[in-house]
């Protein structure tokens, strides 16, 4: 999978880009990820990327030019099953769409700043516009490491078997299980008896019932 991020601050990708997982999801080849400024495409001479808004208001709007170049630049070179922009508008993410997008070959996702972009990009270009959650950050670039997290680790060939996604909280709409690991007794805390006796069918009953005990207490509407 191959992910073009347009920023205007790609250093803030560094971080999370370069360590755990995604760090190796990208040395094995599973994962493309390529950051562009979106400053470098602007044709403004002092290289502006903003401007005030049609109409007033408080607050700048990036313009359309540098984001239709460096969307367009991308698209000449190959097909993109998704051009995504993250902002509060946008569908709130959810693991059933991380796993549509874990499919995908090839996405862009535009991160927004300001006021947000010009509605003709959005008209024009984008093609789904994703939320991390009903609250108002800075700007996408946060939102889009979230996305690419959620989305590449469930690339074929990234996790490990033990690390497998089936077993996540939310692929099957509930959260998962308590998880348990030595000392079966820490200071009197003990284990559930259960996870010790070896009986797997047994232990596989105890794991549902909890997740659903779980799911009924703190996130009923996941049930619905
Ligand atoms: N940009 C600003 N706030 C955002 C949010 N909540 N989700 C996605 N992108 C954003």
């Amino acid at each position: 999978m191959r992910i073009d991020i347009l920023t205007l601050f790609p250093d803030l990708f560094t971080g999370p880009f370069s360590e755990s997982m995604i760090r190796r999801a990208q040395e094995a080849g599973h994962a493309e990820i390529h950051l562009h400024d979106i400053r470098e495409f602007s044709k403004d001479k002092h290289k502006r990327v903003d401007d005030y808004p049609f109409g007033g208001g408080a607050g700048m709007v990036m313009a359309i030019q540098p984001i239709a170049d460096a969307i367009e630049s991308l698209k000449a070179e190959r097909h993109y099953d998704h051009v995504i922009y993250m902002s509060p508008d946008g569908q709130t993410l959810k693991q059933s769409i991380c796993n549509t997008l874990s499919l995908a070959e090839n996405i862009i996702i535009l991160c927004g700043h300001y006021k947000g972009i010009d509605q003709r990009i959005r008209d024009h270009y984008i093609t789904m516009e994703i939320s991390i959650g009903d609250y108002v950050l800075t700007g996408g670039e946060l939102a889009a490491c979230v996305v690419v997290d959620s989305i590449v680790r469930l690339v074929p060939g990234v996790l490990s078997d033990e690390e497998s996604a089936l077993t996540d909280t939310f692929q099957d709409n509930l959260l998962a299980p308590p998880i348990y690991t030595r000392p079966s007794d820490y200071n009197g805390w003990k284990v559930p008896d259960i996870l010790l006796s070896g009986h797997e069918a047994n232990i596989e009953q105890w794991r549902m019932d909890q997740a659903l005990e779980r799911t009924k207490r703190l996130r009923p509407d996941l049930l619905k």
